[in-house]
């Protein structure tokens, strides 16, 4: 076993025909959307493989993916997860639609923290509601004050409210304390607000930080989790929808034709995951480290007027680049320029305009490369 970021020399990467390796020329160098440049752990590659030599390529069925998610929560979170406090759905942002549906009427406000997950405004506003926004502090993390002023905002006439808490937060990298998700949990409480968290990106907390299931802390959350971003497995679609111990009658409710949205091999290739792929997502997390550390000392080196929050999860990095002089949006101009292609900060909501959001899950050599081109753009 080794490195999985290790793995993939670029003229194979260029070979991909998803969105990270089609959207742009060959000339550019895609490090934008989420999808990582590795080859998927063995025991996923097998499990898929065998379902398609054997033609098992039909409906789910079963509790398969619950089961496996309760026992990888438990081992890597020792957390006491049951398969009953669980509903499968197509993918996240699906589950995050169905969850908001379920706390909230039409018109009712969603809570959301910007810069964040460009999709968040889209699926919140398509599903409906309306959206109140409580920046992050320029630390990157939950400012409360911010926060219990959106609650007291949302929940204004006696409307129902929801925030929608990224956990770990995309695109900043932080992961919240079990503390500050305490926190969260009592403001929720006290304005009577419904707490909705994305953990998407649970697996891929990196040595430093702790992740905490925020179901842990609050009996009342509804949660989304997947394994497609920690193992790359966005075409195969699955997700779990899993509520705290006190929500489980909420997730009775989710309508039947929700369950129709996983695909059968997405289950299979995400129950392989957590049941087999802990060492490949180990290994995974090693090389994650170094970039990230390879990332900082690089910015240092070639452009320190550039500021980061040093990402404490994800393998997302947000980068200030306020101070770097350029005009107009500097994702457009290293695109121009430099020929890498980063997500546009003003996407994320409020406060992003003048930052791009990088994506270091690839080799050190592409990483390298990457922040070459935009030194290179800037040097003209
Ligand atoms: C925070 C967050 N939520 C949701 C998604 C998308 O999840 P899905 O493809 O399961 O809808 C992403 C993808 O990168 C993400 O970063």
């Amino acid at each position: 076993m080794s490195n999985p970021l290790l793995g993939v020399p670029l003229n194979e990467l260029r070979e991909r025909t998803s969105v990270k390796w089609r959207e742009y020329p060959p000339d550019v160098l895609p490090m934008f959307v989420a999808e990582m440049d590795v080859r998927i752990a063995e025991p996923v590659q097998d499990a898929i493989v065998a379902a398609v030599r054997s033609s098992d390529t039909g409906y789910p069925h079963g509790t398969a993916y619950a089961e496996a998610l309760a026992e990888f929560a438990g081992r890597r979170w020792d957390w006491d997860l049951a398969p009953d406090q669980q509903t499968s759905v197509a993918d996240v942002m699906t589950g995050i639609t169905e969850a908001l549906r379920l706390v909230t009427d039409p018109g009712d406000a969603v809570v959301l923290n910007p810069p964040v997950y460009a999709p968040f405004y889209d699926f919140t506003e398509h599903a409906g509601r309306h959206i109140v926004r409580a920046p992050l502090g320029p630390d990157g993390r939950i400012d409360f004050a911010v926060l219990e002023a959106a609650f007291k905002h949302g929940r204004s006439g006696g409307r129902r409210c929801a925030y929608l808490l990224c956990n770990p937060h995309n695109p900043t990298g932080t992961v919240p304390t079990r503390t500050e998700l305490e926190q969260v949990a009592e403001l929720a409480r006290g304005w009577g607000v419904r707490v909705v968290a994305d953990e998407i990106h649970a697996p891929l907390v990196l040595p430093g930080a702790v992740f905490t299931p925020y179901a842990q802390v609050d009996p009342l959350g509804l949660v989304l989790m997947s394994a497609s971003k920690a193992w790359n497995l966005a075409g195969f679609k699955a997700a779990q929808l899993i509520a705290g111990r006190d929500a489980v009658a909420d997730l009775r409710r989710v309508p039947e034709l929700v369950s129709h949205g996983p695909s059968h091999s997405g289950v299979i290739a995400h129950v392989a995951a957590l049941r087999e792929g802990g060492a490949w997502l180990d290994e995974l997390l090693a090389g994650l480290a170094e970039n990230r550390a390879l990332l900082q000392a690089l910015l240092a080196e070639h452009l320190p007027a550039v500021r980061l929050i040093p990402p404490e999860g994800t393998y997302l990095s947000w980068l200030d680049c306020r101070d770097l002089g350029i005009e107009g949006e500097p994702a457009d101009f290293f695109l121009e320029h430099g020929r890498v292609a980063f997500v546009r900060g003003p996407v994320f909501g409020g406060g992003g305009a003048g930052h791009v959001r990088l994506n270091y899950a690839t080799s050190p050599e592409l990483l390298t490369e990457g922040v070459r081109r935009m030194a290179a753009a800037l040097r003209g």
